[in-house]
Protein backbone atom coordinates (compact mmCIF):
# COMPACT_ATOMS: atom_id res chain seq x y z
CA UNK A 1 0.00 0.00 0.00
CA UNK A 2 1.18 3.47 -0.59
CA UNK A 3 1.80 5.89 2.10
CA UNK A 4 1.54 9.88 2.38
CA UNK A 5 5.29 9.61 1.40
CA UNK A 6 4.57 8.27 -1.56
CA UNK A 7 2.38 11.32 -3.30
CA UNK A 8 4.48 14.72 -4.38
CA UNK A 9 1.07 16.98 -2.76
CA UNK A 10 2.65 20.47 -3.06
CA UNK A 11 0.51 22.66 -4.75
CA UNK A 12 -2.52 20.15 -5.27
CA UNK A 13 -5.50 19.28 -4.51
CA UNK A 14 -5.79 15.66 -2.52
CA UNK A 15 -9.27 14.34 -1.86
CA UNK A 16 -8.86 13.05 1.58
CA UNK A 17 -11.87 10.06 2.60
CA UNK A 18 -12.06 10.58 6.52
CA UNK A 19 -14.74 8.77 8.60
CA UNK A 20 -15.80 11.52 10.31
CA UNK A 21 -19.32 9.82 11.32
CA UNK A 22 -19.37 10.82 15.09
CA UNK A 23 -22.65 10.96 17.37
CA UNK A 24 -24.76 13.64 17.30
CA UNK A 25 -26.69 15.26 20.35
CA UNK A 26 -28.82 17.67 17.88
CA UNK A 27 -25.74 20.44 16.92
CA UNK A 28 -23.61 18.86 19.78
CA UNK A 29 -20.97 16.43 19.00
CA UNK A 30 -21.00 13.88 22.00
CA UNK A 31 -17.73 11.87 21.05
CA UNK A 32 -15.19 13.65 18.95
CA UNK A 33 -12.75 10.54 18.79
CA UNK A 34 -13.11 10.11 15.01
CA UNK A 35 -12.66 13.65 13.78
CA UNK A 36 -9.36 13.54 16.24
CA UNK A 37 -7.54 10.36 14.72
CA UNK A 38 -8.48 11.99 11.14
CA UNK A 39 -6.22 15.00 11.78
CA UNK A 40 -2.86 14.20 11.65
CA UNK A 41 -3.22 12.77 7.88
CA UNK A 42 -4.92 15.70 7.34
CA UNK A 43 -2.39 18.07 9.30
CA UNK A 44 0.62 16.34 7.35
CA UNK A 45 -0.89 17.17 3.77
CA UNK A 46 -1.36 20.65 4.89
CA UNK A 47 2.10 21.44 6.23
CA UNK A 48 3.21 19.85 2.94
CA UNK A 49 1.42 22.70 0.98
CA UNK A 50 -1.33 20.74 -0.37
CA UNK A 51 -5.49 21.76 -1.08
CA UNK A 52 -6.85 19.96 1.26
CA UNK A 53 -10.97 18.46 -0.11
CA UNK A 54 -12.22 16.29 2.61
CA UNK A 55 -15.14 14.27 2.28
CA UNK A 56 -17.11 11.84 4.62
CA UNK A 57 -20.55 10.32 5.51
CA UNK A 58 -22.79 11.31 8.83
CA UNK A 59 -25.22 8.62 9.59
CA UNK A 60 -27.74 7.31 7.08
CA UNK A 61 -29.30 10.10 5.32
CA UNK A 62 -30.27 7.34 2.37
CA UNK A 63 -29.37 9.49 -0.93
CA UNK A 64 -31.42 12.34 0.63
CA UNK A 65 -30.39 15.94 1.72
CA UNK A 66 -31.21 16.11 5.71
CA UNK A 67 -29.72 18.77 7.44
CA UNK A 68 -30.01 16.70 10.59
CA UNK A 69 -26.80 14.33 9.08
CA UNK A 70 -25.57 18.11 7.89
CA UNK A 71 -21.55 17.83 8.71
CA UNK A 72 -21.02 21.69 9.95
CA UNK A 73 -21.00 21.25 13.20
CA UNK A 74 -17.65 19.03 12.25
CA UNK A 75 -16.18 21.39 10.42
CA UNK A 76 -16.19 23.42 13.17
CA UNK A 77 -14.53 21.08 15.49
CA UNK A 78 -12.14 20.14 12.95
CA UNK A 79 -11.30 23.71 12.15
CA UNK A 80 -10.61 24.02 16.15
CA UNK A 81 -8.41 20.77 16.05
CA UNK A 82 -6.18 21.68 13.20
CA UNK A 83 -6.49 25.98 14.76
CA UNK A 84 -7.10 26.39 11.14
CA UNK A 85 -10.23 27.18 9.08
CA UNK A 86 -11.99 24.86 7.62
CA UNK A 87 -14.26 26.16 4.31
CA UNK A 88 -17.53 24.36 4.42
CA UNK A 89 -19.11 23.90 0.68
CA UNK A 90 -22.92 23.00 1.45
CA UNK A 91 -23.35 20.48 -1.06
CA UNK A 92 -21.14 17.25 -2.01
CA UNK A 93 -20.46 17.99 -6.03
CA UNK A 94 -22.14 20.68 -6.68
CA UNK A 95 -21.63 25.16 -7.40
CA UNK A 96 -20.36 25.08 -3.80
CA UNK A 97 -18.64 22.24 -4.11
CA UNK A 98 -16.61 23.74 -7.10
CA UNK A 99 -16.28 27.42 -6.12
CA UNK A 100 -15.37 26.29 -2.23
CA UNK A 101 -12.55 24.02 -4.11
CA UNK A 102 -11.04 26.53 -6.64
CA UNK A 103 -11.22 28.82 -3.44
CA UNK A 104 -8.09 26.72 -1.60
CA UNK A 105 -4.63 27.92 -1.47
CA UNK A 106 -1.78 25.59 -0.82
CA UNK A 107 -1.96 24.52 3.17
CA UNK A 108 -5.68 25.61 3.36
CA UNK A 109 -8.63 23.06 3.73
CA UNK A 110 -12.13 22.63 2.43
CA UNK A 111 -15.16 20.15 3.88
CA UNK A 112 -17.58 18.73 1.62
CA UNK A 113 -21.25 17.95 2.76
CA UNK A 114 -22.03 14.76 3.70
CA UNK A 115 -21.30 12.08 0.60
CA UNK A 116 -24.79 10.41 1.83
CA UNK A 117 -26.77 13.14 0.59
CA UNK A 118 -25.55 12.16 -2.65
CA UNK A 119 -27.59 8.51 -4.00
CA UNK A 120 -24.18 8.00 -6.11
CA UNK A 121 -21.95 7.29 -3.18
CA UNK A 122 -23.94 3.91 -1.63
CA UNK A 123 -25.36 3.28 -5.04
CA UNK A 124 -25.64 -1.06 -5.85
CA UNK A 125 -25.53 0.07 -9.67
CA UNK A 126 -21.76 0.18 -10.79
CA UNK A 127 -22.80 3.00 -13.21
CA UNK A 128 -24.73 5.00 -11.01
CA UNK A 129 -22.20 4.83 -8.64
CA UNK A 130 -19.31 5.42 -10.86
CA UNK A 131 -20.60 8.72 -12.27
CA UNK A 132 -20.86 10.03 -8.76
CA UNK A 133 -17.14 9.01 -8.42
CA UNK A 134 -16.22 10.57 -11.64
CA UNK A 135 -17.71 14.09 -10.30
CA UNK A 136 -16.33 13.58 -7.01
CA UNK A 137 -12.89 12.67 -8.29
CA UNK A 138 -13.20 15.30 -10.85
CA UNK A 139 -12.69 17.98 -7.51
CA UNK A 140 -8.95 16.92 -7.24
CA UNK A 141 -6.06 15.28 -9.05
CA UNK A 142 -4.51 13.13 -5.54
CA UNK A 143 -6.75 10.66 -3.27
CA UNK A 144 -5.70 9.41 0.05
CA UNK A 145 -7.99 6.90 1.91
CA UNK A 146 -8.16 7.52 5.19
CA UNK A 147 -11.73 7.18 6.58
CA UNK A 148 -10.67 3.43 8.09
CA UNK A 149 -14.11 3.22 9.45
CA UNK A 150 -15.87 3.06 6.24
CA UNK A 151 -13.45 0.36 4.54
CA UNK A 152 -15.69 -2.47 4.59
CA UNK A 153 -17.95 -0.36 2.91
CA UNK A 154 -18.41 -0.51 -1.59
CA UNK A 155 -19.15 3.19 -1.36
CA UNK A 156 -18.03 5.23 -4.43
CA UNK A 157 -16.09 7.62 -2.55
CA UNK A 158 -14.02 4.61 -1.13
CA UNK A 159 -13.86 2.18 -4.01
CA UNK A 160 -14.62 3.53 -6.90
CA UNK A 161 -12.42 7.35 -6.50
CA UNK A 162 -9.26 5.64 -5.91
CA UNK A 163 -9.18 3.88 -8.78
CA UNK A 164 -9.89 6.97 -10.28
CA UNK A 165 -7.07 8.93 -9.22
CA UNK A 166 -3.78 8.14 -8.17
CA UNK A 167 -3.76 7.20 -4.19
CA UNK A 168 -2.48 5.82 -1.41
CA UNK A 169 -3.45 5.44 2.51
CA UNK A 170 -3.49 7.45 5.40
CA UNK A 171 -1.66 7.63 8.24
CA UNK A 172 -4.69 6.31 10.48
CA UNK A 173 -5.42 3.57 7.75
CA UNK A 174 -1.94 2.56 7.72
CA UNK A 175 -2.01 2.11 11.68
CA UNK A 176 -5.22 0.33 12.13
CA UNK A 177 -4.04 -2.12 9.41
CA UNK A 178 -0.87 -3.09 11.38
CA UNK A 179 -3.04 -3.52 14.42
CA UNK A 180 -5.16 -5.86 12.85
CA UNK A 181 -2.56 -7.79 10.92
CA UNK A 182 -0.82 -7.84 14.20
CA UNK A 183 -3.82 -9.60 15.66
CA UNK A 184 -4.20 -12.19 12.77
CA UNK A 185 -0.81 -13.15 11.77
CA UNK A 186 0.80 -15.08 15.19
CA UNK A 187 -0.74 -13.13 17.83
CA UNK A 188 1.23 -13.94 21.12
CA UNK A 189 -0.87 -16.18 23.35
CA UNK A 190 -3.02 -16.56 25.23
CA UNK A 191 -5.05 -15.13 22.82
CA UNK A 192 -8.60 -13.56 23.96
CA UNK A 193 -11.39 -12.12 22.42
CA UNK A 194 -14.24 -10.48 24.64
CA UNK A 195 -17.61 -9.36 22.63
CA UNK A 196 -20.26 -8.25 23.56
CA UNK A 197 -23.16 -5.63 22.00
CA UNK A 198 -26.92 -6.59 21.24
CA UNK A 199 -26.99 -8.35 18.22
CA UNK A 200 -25.35 -12.14 17.70
CA UNK A 201 -26.49 -11.89 14.23
CA UNK A 202 -24.14 -9.01 13.65
CA UNK A 203 -21.18 -11.16 14.58
CA UNK A 204 -21.81 -14.75 12.84
CA UNK A 205 -18.81 -14.43 10.48
CA UNK A 206 -16.25 -13.08 13.49
CA UNK A 207 -17.51 -15.58 15.87
CA UNK A 208 -16.97 -18.35 13.05
CA UNK A 209 -13.53 -17.16 12.14
CA UNK A 210 -12.14 -16.23 15.65
CA UNK A 211 -13.03 -20.09 16.64
CA UNK A 212 -10.28 -21.44 14.87
CA UNK A 213 -7.84 -18.41 16.25
CA UNK A 214 -8.39 -17.65 19.39
CA UNK A 215 -7.37 -19.26 23.25
CA UNK A 216 -10.69 -17.93 24.56
CA UNK A 217 -13.84 -16.11 23.97
CA UNK A 218 -15.53 -13.94 26.65
CA UNK A 219 -19.21 -13.34 25.93
CA UNK A 220 -21.47 -10.60 27.52
CA UNK A 221 -24.00 -7.85 26.70
CA UNK A 222 -27.19 -8.36 24.96
CA UNK A 223 -25.62 -11.84 22.36
CA UNK A 224 -24.84 -13.23 25.33
CA UNK A 225 -28.61 -14.48 26.15
CA UNK A 226 -28.93 -16.33 23.39
CA UNK A 227 -25.79 -18.87 24.12
CA UNK A 228 -27.36 -19.11 27.94
CA UNK A 229 -30.55 -19.92 25.71
CA UNK A 230 -28.90 -22.18 23.44
CA UNK A 231 -27.48 -24.14 26.70
CA UNK A 232 -31.02 -24.50 28.07
CA UNK A 233 -31.35 -21.92 30.52
CA UNK A 234 -33.98 -19.47 30.14
CA UNK A 235 -33.69 -15.54 30.13
CA UNK A 236 -36.94 -14.05 30.86
CA UNK A 237 -37.32 -10.50 28.97
CA UNK A 238 -33.74 -10.24 28.07
CA UNK A 239 -32.48 -10.07 24.63
CA UNK A 240 -33.20 -13.11 23.07
CA UNK A 241 -32.71 -13.93 19.14
CA UNK A 242 -34.67 -17.27 19.10
CA UNK A 243 -33.22 -17.38 14.97
CA UNK A 244 -30.22 -17.79 15.90
CA UNK A 245 -30.34 -20.82 18.50
CA UNK A 246 -29.06 -22.83 15.84
CA UNK A 247 -26.12 -21.20 14.90
CA UNK A 248 -25.00 -20.51 18.43
CA UNK A 249 -25.28 -24.28 19.05
CA UNK A 250 -22.94 -25.03 16.84
CA UNK A 251 -20.40 -22.45 18.64
CA UNK A 252 -20.72 -23.83 21.33
CA UNK A 253 -20.20 -27.65 19.71
CA UNK A 254 -17.52 -26.22 17.36
CA UNK A 255 -15.59 -24.67 20.83
CA UNK A 256 -15.52 -27.67 22.37
CA UNK A 257 -14.32 -29.61 19.59
CA UNK A 258 -11.60 -27.22 19.35
CA UNK A 259 -10.55 -26.64 22.82
CA UNK A 260 -11.33 -23.07 23.00
CA UNK A 261 -12.72 -22.12 26.39
CA UNK A 262 -16.05 -19.93 25.57
CA UNK A 263 -17.06 -18.19 28.93
CA UNK A 264 -20.49 -16.96 29.41
CA UNK A 265 -21.70 -14.91 32.13
CA UNK A 266 -22.37 -16.77 35.46
CA UNK A 267 -24.53 -13.93 37.09
CA UNK A 268 -26.39 -10.73 35.48
CA UNK A 269 -27.99 -7.70 36.62
CA UNK A 270 -31.64 -8.59 36.03
CA UNK A 271 -33.99 -5.40 36.00
CA UNK A 272 -37.54 -4.69 36.12
CA UNK A 273 -37.87 -2.75 32.75
CA UNK A 274 -35.15 -1.16 30.21
CA UNK A 275 -34.32 1.89 31.91
CA UNK A 276 -31.95 4.18 33.42
CA UNK A 277 -33.44 3.72 37.36
CA UNK A 278 -34.44 0.55 36.49
CA UNK A 279 -34.80 -1.97 39.84
CA UNK A 280 -32.77 -4.66 39.70
CA UNK A 281 -31.59 -7.57 41.41
CA UNK A 282 -28.21 -9.89 40.94
CA UNK A 283 -29.47 -13.37 40.26
CA UNK A 284 -27.76 -16.17 38.68
CA UNK A 285 -27.41 -16.49 34.55
CA UNK A 286 -29.30 -20.19 35.21
CA UNK A 287 -31.84 -18.30 36.82
CA UNK A 288 -33.64 -14.86 35.45
CA UNK A 289 -36.93 -14.80 35.90
CA UNK A 290 -39.69 -14.72 33.80
CA UNK A 291 -40.69 -11.01 34.03
CA UNK A 292 -36.89 -9.48 34.32
CA UNK A 293 -34.18 -8.65 31.42
CA UNK A 294 -30.61 -8.83 31.76
CA UNK A 295 -29.24 -4.89 31.57
CA UNK A 296 -25.48 -5.88 32.78
CA UNK A 297 -23.32 -8.47 33.67
CA UNK A 298 -23.20 -9.44 37.39
CA UNK A 299 -20.59 -9.34 39.77
CA UNK A 300 -19.28 -12.68 40.14
CA UNK A 301 -19.09 -12.24 35.55
CA UNK A 302 -16.92 -9.46 36.36
CA UNK A 303 -14.62 -11.18 38.50
CA UNK A 304 -14.36 -14.06 35.80
CA UNK A 305 -13.65 -12.29 32.88
CA UNK A 306 -11.28 -10.34 34.80
CA UNK A 307 -9.85 -13.21 35.66
CA UNK A 308 -9.66 -15.10 32.32
CA UNK A 309 -7.94 -11.79 31.18
CA UNK A 310 -5.34 -11.41 33.59
CA UNK A 311 -2.95 -13.83 31.95
CA UNK A 312 -3.75 -12.69 28.10
CA UNK A 313 -0.89 -11.67 25.92
CA UNK A 314 -3.07 -10.54 23.06
CA UNK A 315 -6.41 -9.25 23.85
CA UNK A 316 -9.12 -7.93 21.06
CA UNK A 317 -12.14 -6.37 22.49
CA UNK A 318 -15.72 -5.15 20.96
CA UNK A 319 -19.27 -4.82 22.10
CA UNK A 320 -20.09 -3.42 25.85
CA UNK A 321 -21.07 -5.94 28.43
CA UNK A 322 -24.33 -4.25 29.38
CA UNK A 323 -26.37 -1.09 29.04
CA UNK A 324 -23.76 0.73 29.72
CA UNK A 325 -24.95 4.05 28.77
CA UNK A 326 -27.26 3.77 32.20
CA UNK A 327 -24.90 4.38 34.96
CA UNK A 328 -26.14 1.71 37.25
CA UNK A 329 -25.57 -1.13 34.01
CA UNK A 330 -22.20 0.36 33.62
CA UNK A 331 -19.88 -1.88 35.55
CA UNK A 332 -19.94 -4.58 33.29
CA UNK A 333 -18.38 -2.80 30.53
CA UNK A 334 -15.93 -0.66 33.05
CA UNK A 335 -14.57 -4.25 34.35
CA UNK A 336 -13.61 -5.58 31.46
CA UNK A 337 -12.04 -2.21 30.32
CA UNK A 338 -9.80 -2.09 33.82
CA UNK A 339 -8.85 -5.68 33.26
CA UNK A 340 -7.42 -5.14 29.77
CA UNK A 341 -5.91 -1.92 31.69
CA UNK A 342 -4.63 -3.30 34.28
CA UNK A 343 -2.94 -6.40 32.34
CA UNK A 344 -0.01 -5.70 30.06
CA UNK A 345 -1.39 -7.55 27.12
CA UNK A 346 -1.32 -6.21 24.03
CA UNK A 347 -5.00 -4.91 23.86
CA UNK A 348 -7.50 -3.48 20.42
CA UNK A 349 -10.28 -2.04 21.29
CA UNK A 350 -12.86 -2.84 18.22
CA UNK A 351 -14.67 0.62 17.43
CA UNK A 352 -18.32 1.53 17.59
CA UNK A 353 -19.45 1.64 21.04
CA UNK A 354 -16.76 0.17 23.26
CA UNK A 355 -14.68 2.72 21.79
CA UNK A 356 -17.53 5.47 23.30
CA UNK A 357 -17.76 3.63 25.94
CA UNK A 358 -13.97 4.10 27.41
CA UNK A 359 -14.21 7.41 26.38
CA UNK A 360 -17.90 8.02 28.35
CA UNK A 361 -16.71 6.39 31.22
CA UNK A 362 -13.72 8.06 31.59
CA UNK A 363 -10.91 5.36 31.21
CA UNK A 364 -7.59 6.36 29.95
CA UNK A 365 -7.30 5.72 26.46
CA UNK A 366 -3.31 5.60 26.95
CA UNK A 367 -4.54 2.16 28.93
CA UNK A 368 -4.98 0.07 25.84
CA UNK A 369 -2.87 -0.15 23.06
CA UNK A 370 -4.82 0.98 20.59
CA UNK A 371 -8.04 1.96 19.97
CA UNK A 372 -10.07 1.33 16.57
CA UNK A 373 -12.24 3.57 15.10
CA UNK A 374 -13.87 0.91 13.22
CA UNK A 375 -16.58 -1.09 14.51
CA UNK A 376 -17.98 -2.98 11.84
CA UNK A 377 -14.32 -2.57 9.76
CA UNK A 378 -12.20 -3.85 12.09
CA UNK A 379 -14.56 -7.10 12.90
CA UNK A 380 -15.03 -7.39 8.79
CA UNK A 381 -10.90 -7.78 8.59
CA UNK A 382 -10.81 -10.40 11.62
CA UNK A 383 -13.62 -12.41 9.52
CA UNK A 384 -11.03 -12.70 6.97
CA UNK A 385 -12.98 -11.31 4.37
CA UNK A 386 -11.36 -8.58 1.40
CA UNK A 387 -12.33 -4.95 2.69
CA UNK A 388 -13.33 -3.05 -0.84
CA UNK A 389 -11.60 0.29 0.44
CA UNK A 390 -8.35 -1.71 1.65
CA UNK A 391 -8.61 -3.71 -1.94
CA UNK A 392 -9.09 -0.49 -3.93
CA UNK A 393 -5.76 1.53 -2.01
CA UNK A 394 -4.05 -1.86 -2.79
CA UNK A 395 -4.32 -1.45 -6.79
C1 LIG B 1 -19.40 3.43 11.33
O1 LIG B 1 -19.99 4.26 12.02
O2 LIG B 1 -19.23 2.25 11.68
C2 LIG B 1 -18.78 3.88 10.03
O3 LIG B 1 -18.71 5.26 9.95
C3 LIG B 1 -19.56 3.30 8.89
O4 LIG B 1 -20.88 3.74 8.94
P1 LIG B 1 -22.05 2.83 8.40
O5 LIG B 1 -22.14 1.61 9.28
O6 LIG B 1 -23.30 3.66 8.42
O7 LIG B 1 -21.68 2.42 6.98
MG1 LIG C 1 -2.43 -2.23 29.66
Amino acid sequence: MRTLDDLDVKGRRVLVRADLNVPLDGETITDDGRIRASVPTISTLLERGAKVVVCAHLGRPKGKVNPEYSLAPVAARLGELLGQDVAFASDVVGDSARSTVEALQDGQVALLENLRYEPGEESKDDAVRGEFAARLAGLAELYVGDGFGAVHRRHASVYDVPRLLPHAAGGLVVAEVEVLRKLTKSPERPYVVVLGGAKVSDKLGVIANLLTKVDRLLIGGGMAYTFLKAQGHEVGRSLLQEDQLDQVRGFLDEAARRGVELVLPVDVLAAVTFAADAEHDVVEATAIPADREGLDIGPKTRELFAAKLADARTVFWNGPMGVFEFEAFSGGTRAVAEALIAGDAFTVVGGGDSAAAVRKLELSEDGFSHISTGGGASLEYLEGKTLPGLAALED
